[in-house]
């Protein structure tokens, strides 16, 4: 008798990041803030709502050939604040990094206030609080100016 095999296997990968336990939802958020915008040579393969052992669902994006660096790993911490971030080398995971969000943000997002200290082109680094992960709301320490996902996720839009 025929057997039907009811479940879709994504690939393996033979060099690249996995970056894995993203929100459900959250995996297109993950691929913007990276810069990516399809044109490149490389196989990805982005995964939504799949189920998972340890959060009920979860979105997943694989990516042939690219290695994060640290700027990478802070960026996907503000969308997907519980991801695991897998680097694969000749098939095997050789090293796994949890992403966190830090309680305070510097240098990595702007304030959209256009009134704030920090937008008067004076040397002063940006410095944000986190007051909620999710839904992401980081408080200005200039200004008091709230950003939301929508308004960070404009500033990395290529
Ligand atoms: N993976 C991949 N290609 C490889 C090796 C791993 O695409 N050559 C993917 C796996 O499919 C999985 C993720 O990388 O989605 C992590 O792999 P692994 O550590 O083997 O899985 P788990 O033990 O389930 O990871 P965790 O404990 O983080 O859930
Ligand atoms: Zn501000």
């Amino acid at each position: 008798m025929l057997s039907v095999d009811k479940e879709v296997r994504v690939s393996k990968i033979k060099a690249g990041t996995v970056i894995d336990h993203i929100n459900a939802g959250y995996a297109l958020d993950v691929v913007k803030i990276l810069g990516i915008t399809g044109h490149e040579h490389q196989v990805m393969t982005i995964a939504i709502n799949v189920p998972s052992k340890r959060i009920y669902v979860k979105d997943l994006v694989k990516i042939e050939g690219r290695f994060l660096n640290k700027q990478d790993v802070n960026r996907i911490a503000l969308v997907a604040p519980r991801a695991t971030i897998n680097i694969v080398k000749d098939y095997k995971v050789v090293e796994k990094l949890e992403v966190k969000l830090p309680s305070i943000i510097e240098e990595i997002v702007k304030c959209i206030n256009p009134t704030c200290i920090s937008n008067a082109g004076e040397p002063i680094n940006s410095r944000f609080y986190v007051e909620s992960e999710e839904p992401l709301m980081l408080k200005c320490h200039y200004c008091g100016y709230i950003l939301e996902k929508a308004d960070v996720l404009r500033q990395f839009l290529v």
